[in-house]
């Protein structure tokens, strides 16, 4: 699978493709943290509760708002997933926003 991640303008304000394996029962946020340990410790994303109820984990996940702690890959049609941060808020770095 691979996995389009956005960078921000301190990486080149790029999306940076990951190649990865992955179970389609793995959620976004499990994608990422697998991308962090084993890729590239600088990719930064938030989340707290995995459970959906803060919210921090929201991003655009193929285009559309939606949980990362909650967004299973078998839910996705693509073989490539894209994660941008969410429009209208204040980027910190990649898919942090505030
Ligand atoms: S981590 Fe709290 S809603 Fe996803």
């Amino acid at each position: 699978m691979k996995v389009m991640v956005a960078r921000s303008a301190d990486k080149g304000n790029v999306l940076q493709t990951f190649e990865i394996c992955a179970s389609k029962e793995q959620t976004v946020v499990e994608i990422l943290e697998t991308i962090q340990r084993q890729y590239d410790p600088t990719v930064a994303f938030s989340y707290s509760c995995r459970s959906g109820l803060c919210g921090t984990c929201i991003m655009l996940i193929n285009g559309k708002p939606a949980l990362g702690c909650l967004t299973k890959l078998s839910g996705e049609q693509e073989e490539t997933i894209t994660l941008r941060p969410l429009p209208g808020k204040t980027l910190i770095s990649d898919l942090v926003v505030t």
